[in-house]
């Protein structure tokens, strides 16, 4: 666990030190849980984002995407319920005077049991080699019968507490697990509150006529209150969905874990209209296809699973979280939510507009029902980074640093280097990008020796480098260098778009997905 916190602190000095991701205002020691995106963080974040919308948006012919604006009408949020149930369950230690999650410390004290369990199993998968059957040591051994009794039995308690909104209980629950903070190291703790999580501002330009608006805690919002604009104007026939991605705020109390939670980040949000009924059907089916559409970037079907909720959200009537295998263990990158026709009514509700759908086949008119996709970018963005880091042995003793990006993902696809900065290489090389930039991101670099340059190439997730040299004046070849397998070969300048733009482009991703 301690080897799995140091790599995680050097993926956070790594996004630093080479232009991912800085601390928001910098000079003035920065802003808790606000980050901003460097030069190839906010590439990498773009490639994530395009692959997103293209797979909902060019994919499905029957999602359309929209663009939003942050600041909405507020009764938008009474209608939705955010102003009266969007609150997390606080608790303090009175000692560290530290403030904390209730769900989460108790999250986190069933994911103790959950490893306990796993060391039993990895240490009897050693001693048994080839013979061990692990189920069956599951079921048998008695210590880990005991953790799984115990895990099973908070869990209970923990999801009928939440689900019966029982700030007491939770609190009970932290004392009998003898939960400590991990600060002070005591159990001296106040009772559970609860906190809205919404950032409020003010409208207008006087105090007599100023309003009081939210920035907005999640997109969907913006989609249900389009929903009737969007239907009509593009005569969309049910099942149809909505794709939007954009930022959204929450005044997050317990910032802790780089980008994963922030106070201000970005959402990829779908939501997916169907008929009454069908639901249950079409959340089964966007499962899938969102769990296809990150298994498709390589990183390993053993590193995703997917964790229905403990406590249904107001809305929902099913709901999954997407897990990835983070260095601080499974955690959401993306929900799917099943959200009933709750919002589309609600809406109807408080702005007295009718809000339903005429279905030509039946001749009726009805609420839709919602399958929701809504997943995170920034914490999209750090499972990538999380994935792609990779210190390596090399042969010669050395160490290099270097980020396995999916090519489709990485910020630059091409770093073209002059051997030597003289005998015409560096306008060969210049020659070279002016010609390819136009299909992908091209870098170039002079300085320092070839060496440090595929470094520092390798260390941004470059796939591709390529060398200009003494032979390139003569018969235009170059070698091409890839990232991974640090493997050489020459090739035609000419053959360079045709080698390098059918790997490093987006749709070699989407191809996966059909
Ligand atoms: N519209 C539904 C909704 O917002 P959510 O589970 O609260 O559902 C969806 O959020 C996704 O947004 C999460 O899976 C996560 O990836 C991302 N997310 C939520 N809160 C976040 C935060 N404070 N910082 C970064 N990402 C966050």
């Amino acid at each position: 666990m301690a080897q799995q916190e140091d790599v995680f602190k050097k993926i956070v000095a790594h996004c630093k030190e080479y232009g991912f991701v800085f601390p928001s205002s910098d000079i003035y020691d920065g802003l808790g849980a606000v980050y901003d995106y460097g030069q190839n963080g906010v590439e990498l974040k773009n490639n994530i984002k395009q692959y997103w919308w293209q797979s909902m948006v060019l994919l499905h012919e029957n999602i359309v995407g929209i663009d939003a604006a942050i600041f909405m009408h507020p009764t938008t949020w009474k209608a939705s319920g955010h102003v009266d149930a969007f609150n997390d369950p606080l608790i303090d230690n009175r000692d560290s005077k530290k403030r904390y999650r209730a769900d989460v410390l108790i999250e986190d004290q069933l994911a103790k049991y959950d490893e306990k369990i796993q060391k039993e199993v990895d240490k009897a998968a050693k001693r048994f080699g080839d013979s061990f059957d692990e189920a069956q040591f599951r079921s048998t051994n008695a210590r880990v019968m005991e953790y799984q009794q115990k895990r099973d039995a908070l869990h209970e308690r923990f999801s009928k507490a939440l689900n019966d909104n029982n700030l007491e209980e939770l609190r009970q629950i932290i004392l009998d697990e003898e939960i400590v903070c991990p600060i002070s190291g005591t159990r001296n703790w106040t009772e559970v509150r609860q906190f809205n999580l919404m950032f409020k501002t003010e409208v207008g330009s006087t105090a007599e006529g100023a309003s009081t608006i939210y920035l907005r805690p999640e997109t969907a919002q913006g989609i249900f209150v389009n929903y009737l604009n969007v239907q009509k104007t593009g005569r969309m026939k049910l099942p149809f969905g909505i794709a939007q991605i954009g930022k959204a705020f929450r005044n997050e109390i317990v910032a802790r874990q780089f980008i994963f939670r922030m106070r201000e980040f970005e959402q990829m949000e779908m939501q997916f209209f169907v008929k009454p009924g069908t639901e249950l059907e079409w959340f089964s089916k966007w499962k899938q296809t969102r769990m296809a559409w990150h298994q498709a970037l390589g990183f390993g079907a053993e590193n995703y699973r997917f964790h229905d909720h403990d406590k249904l959200a107001h809305y929902a009537n099913a709901a999954t979280d997407i897990e990835f295998h983070m260095p601080f263990g499974f955690k959401e990158v993306e929900g799917i939510h099943s959200r009933t026709n709750f919002d589309l009514s609600q809406h109807a509700k408080y702005s007295g507009k009718k809000i339903e759908y005429f279905d030509p086949e039946t001749n009726e008119s009805y609420t839709p029902f919602v399958i929701e996709t809504s997943i995170g970018v920034d914490r999209m963005f750090l499972s990538v980074m999380c994935h792609s880091y990779c210190e390596e042995q090399l042969e010669n003793g050395e160490t290099r640093v270097v980020l396995r990006l999916p090519a489709a993902l990485a910020p630059v696809k091409l770093a073209v280097f002059p051997l030597t900065k003289k005998d015409g290489m560096p306008e060969k090389a210049q020659e070279i990008i002016k010609d390819l930039r136009f299909h992908f991101n091209c870098k170039y670099e002079e300085k320092d020796q070839i060496g440090k340059r595929y470094r520092r190439m390798d260390a941004i997730g470059c796939p591709y480098c390529v060398t200009v040299d003494q032979q390139t004046m003569v018969d235009n070849t170059v070698t091409l260098r890839d990232r991974d397998t640090m493997e050489q070969h020459r090739v035609n300048i000419a053959d360079l778009r045709s080698i390098i733009e059918d790997k490093v482009s987006i749709t070699s991703l989407l191809k996966k997905l059909i």
